[in-house]
């Protein structure tokens, strides 16, 4: 499904109720459907799909075109580009996911516990993406207020508390990371930073090659991580995501949270913080 398409019906909802719960999580309307969420409990994954999994705004979109890239490089398959986010679009989807030759490349937003199981029983290589939550909530909160899917928000402020509270789509940041702590040692799981990748891009797409085993040259690699910074996946936004292009590649800066939070708002995170992971290994992988 084309974005452009979504966006229309988007405008035509906007009158009506942009979120639903889901088993108390928040999902925009436009995008979601408690239908597809029954059709995916007995999705199968297979053991040799490329699945990325990202809270929103922790850089999906950059590691989709990466795994795209390098998917394309090994096989010359052209993976489906729009829309690969498993919980999106209406039921029917699904079956085309079924059959697609593998490797497929799929993404989700979905907590840990509500990804289908075939992903963990299969043992499916699994990569998740986290960053910096003050980031994170700069990059949701612009989000939020900048396309027709999602309901606006009169200020920062109003929006820092929802964040903090969870009661943002795809819920709380925290608890997605605490539930990924438990599988930080999995052999199917691979968790790397936002920060990490845009500190040395290279270094990073060839750690995601290698974990899913796709064979390329440092030469391929190379090229991968050129196509995939910021400013160059900006130059192509239109091209690739549309009119939502602008939306998504907005700064692809670290610390842009230091223009928005006030000191309160930075102890009340990083209070957060300390109560949920603070100690953790994923905590500490966050260099936070
Ligand atoms: P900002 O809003 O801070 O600019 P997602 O794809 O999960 O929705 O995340 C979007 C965020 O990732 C945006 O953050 C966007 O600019 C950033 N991003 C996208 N592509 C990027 C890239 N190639 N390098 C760095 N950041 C990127």
């Amino acid at each position: 499904e084309k974005i452009e398409n979504v966006l229309e019906s988007a405008k035509e909802k906007a009158s009506g109720d942009l979120l639903f719960t889901y088993k108390g999580v928040l999902y925009p309307s436009v995008l979601c459907s408690p239908e597809t969420f029954q059709k995916l409990e007995g999705f199968e994954a297979r053991k040799d799909d490329v699945m990325l999994i990202a809270y929103p705004k922790c850089g999906t979109n950059w590691v989709i075109q990466i795994l795209h890239e390098m998917v394309f490089m090994v096989t010359n398959n052209v993976p489906e580009p729009d829309f690969s986010m498993l919980e999106f679009g209406a039921p029917e989807k699904i079956e085309r996911i079924n059959q697609q030759p593998s490797p497929r490349v799929l993404t989700s937003h979905l907590h840990p516990d509500n990804i289908p199981k075939s992903f963990f029983t299969n043992k499916t290589k699994k990569l998740v993406i986290f960053r910096n939550p003050k980031d994170t909530a700069v990059s949701y909160f612009h989000f939020y207020n900048n396309n027709a899917l999602l309901p606006n928000f009169s200020s920062w402020d109003e929006f820092f508390q929802h964040f903090m509270s969870g009661k943002v789509c795809w819920s709380s940041y925290f608890e997605h990371m605490l539930t990924w702590n438990e599988h930080l040692d999995d052999e199917d799981v691979l968790i790397i930073t936002y920060e990490d990748l845009k500190e040395n891009l290279v270094a990073g797409v060839k750690q995601i090659a290698e974990f899913f085993g796709l064979p390329l040259t440092q030469e391929q690699i190379r090229e991968i991580a050129d196509k995939s910074t910021f400013q160059n996946m900006k130059a192509k936004s239109q091209k690739t995501h549309g009119n939502f292009g602008h939306v998504i590649f907005r700064k692809g800066d670290i610390g842009d949270w230091k223009n928005y939070f006030s000191p309160a708002q930075n102890q009340e995170m990083d209070d957060s913080f300390n109560k949920y992971v603070g100690g953790t290994k994923l905590g500490a992988k966050m260099k936070y």
